[in-house]
């Protein structure tokens, strides 16, 4: 007999086969039972008929409680009226793992419970299907820097600086001096795309964030690509071409998860259609002031600005050319303007905002020497950034996607919590 998965079930009609798989509910009659199962790769329904069965198995299934692990011996039946499309006729269970008193009932939890019981929610159907989703999203981020010809190149995750600015960083001691957990990859990236043309990083940065948004983490991965001999205007088509390549492969990978979630399948296609809009900061100043937004050229837009600017155009937008006293240190000046630096956020629809920040970089040595200095930096600390610049320095442009805001658009979620297995917020460390 063949042991499947639940996945597998297609490739079973007919045929009588093992399944080892969870109890997440049940519900039926003396007469029947349908036990709601779980095996990490979908969700479908057991059938249990008494008359089939006989009394003793029957009394054992209808005693069984909620996540007890079993093995079941069944026949796999093709049900187009479950929402999986297929179904088991159970004939006998084995239990593995007996399981008393699990927490998260069928009923309504807060969501301060569920973020409790994270390491047992994950269990359930939303994280089941985001984190699926999640998963699309990193192997095709990979497939797609693979096929441009990037290469990955990882970067150190204790550092000595802080490149986004001083007031969002966690310290630790590193033997007797001090160390700063990486905010951004970016300054090696810049570094590696020297060495290698084309190369991006990923992995977790970390920000003393002290606001509690939908959108924050203290804790996030970041995904940052960085070219030589490329400026922006080119770098902006490569993050085009990058977001919809993600959301194409979740739309082909993923139906099952959309669906599970609810997420409107159309409107994700749609912002596959390229391109998106590019609107300077300087018109989208205006434009906002036009409907009646209360901002002055230089401020930073806030999550009711970004959303309006987004769902103004009903597709991701490229905010370009932002104020320099708001970006960061190492950002390309522009030619004609010294107020302001070749930079964009990509800001997403239905109210997601900044998904990625990204810009031309200064190739100036002196200027960014001055730049560190006007920011605070401690130049010592930069002195093998600067060296980029005093051997060879080319053109070249990055970008960073913060992968969980990516997630949380894709799937539609509320908060970005639901977007990594165990969030990390500026009250939340455990589990
Ligand atoms: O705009 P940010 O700060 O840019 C950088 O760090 C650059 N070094 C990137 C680069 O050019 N290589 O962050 C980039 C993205 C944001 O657009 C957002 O998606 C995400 O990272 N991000 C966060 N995500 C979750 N929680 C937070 N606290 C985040 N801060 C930034
Ligand atoms: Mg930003």
């Amino acid at each position: 007999m063949d042991t499947i998965r639940i996945e597998d079930a297609p490739h079973f009609v007919g045929k009588e086969v093992r399944l080892g798989a969870w109890l997440r509910n049940k519900r039926g009659s003396n007469k029947m039972q349908f036990l709601q199962l779980r095996d990490g790769t979908a969700f479908f329904q057991g059938v249990v008929a008494k008359e089939e069965v006989g009394e003793d198995i029957f009394a054992k299934i209808k005693a069984l409680t909620q996540e007890t692990s079993m093995y079941l011996i069944g026949t796999i039946r093709q049900d187009d009226r479950s929402p999986f499309g297929y179904e088991m006729d159970v004939k006998d269970v084995t239990v593995v793992g007996a399981s008393e008193g699990y927490p998260i009932t069928p009923k309504e939890h807060g969501t301060d419970f569920l973020m409790d019981h994270r390491h047992l929610y994950l269990r359930h159907i939303q994280p089941f299907a985001t984190l699926r989703i999640r998963n699309t999203l990193i192997a095709a981020t990979y497939e797609f820097f693979n096929k441009e010809g990037f290469i990955k190149l990882d970067s150190p995750l204790l550092t000595s600086s802080a490149p986004e600015g001083t007031t969002e960083l966690f310290h630790t001691e590193y033997f007797d001096t001090d160390a700063y957990l990486s905010q951004t990859g970016q300054l090696y990236a810049e570094a590696g795309a020297m060495a290698f043309g084309r190369v991006f990083t990923f992995g977790p940065t970390f920000r003393a964030e002290k606001s509690k948004t939908r959108r924050h983490l203290t804790e996030f991965w970041m995904i940052e690509p960085e070219m030589a001999w490329m400026k922006q205007d080119e770098s902006l088509e490569v993050q085009e071409r990058y977001i919809a390549y993600l959301i194409q492969a979740v739309l082909d990978r993923n139906d099952y998860e959309l669906d599970l979630l609810g997420r409107d399948k159309d409107l994700l296609k749609s912002y596959t259609q390229l391109p998106y809009p590019r609107v300077s900061y300087d018109d989208a100043i205006d434009l906002l002031k036009e409907n009646d937004f209360d901002v002055e050229w230089g401020v930073d837009f806030g999550s009711p600005e970004e959303t309006f600017l987004a769902n103004h155009f009903n597709k991701p937008v490229f905010i370009t050319n932002f104020p320099k006293e708001i970006k960061a240190f190492y950002m390309k000046r522009d030619e004609e303007r010294d107020d302001i630096v070749i930079s964009a956020d990509l800001l997403a629809p239905e109210g997601y905002g900044e998904i990625i920040g990204g810009s031309e970089r200064d190739t100036d040595y002196d200027y960014l020497e001055q730049r560190i200095k006007e920011m605070g930096l401690p130049v010592e600390d930069y002195q093998w950034y600067l060296d980029l610049r005093q051997y060879g320095a080319v053109p070249h442009s990055g970008f960073g996607l913060g992968l969980e805001r990516m997630v949380t658009w894709v799937t539609g979620e509320e908060h970005i919590r639901e977007a990594i297995p165990f969030p990390r917020t500026m009250n939340r460390l455990k589990p």
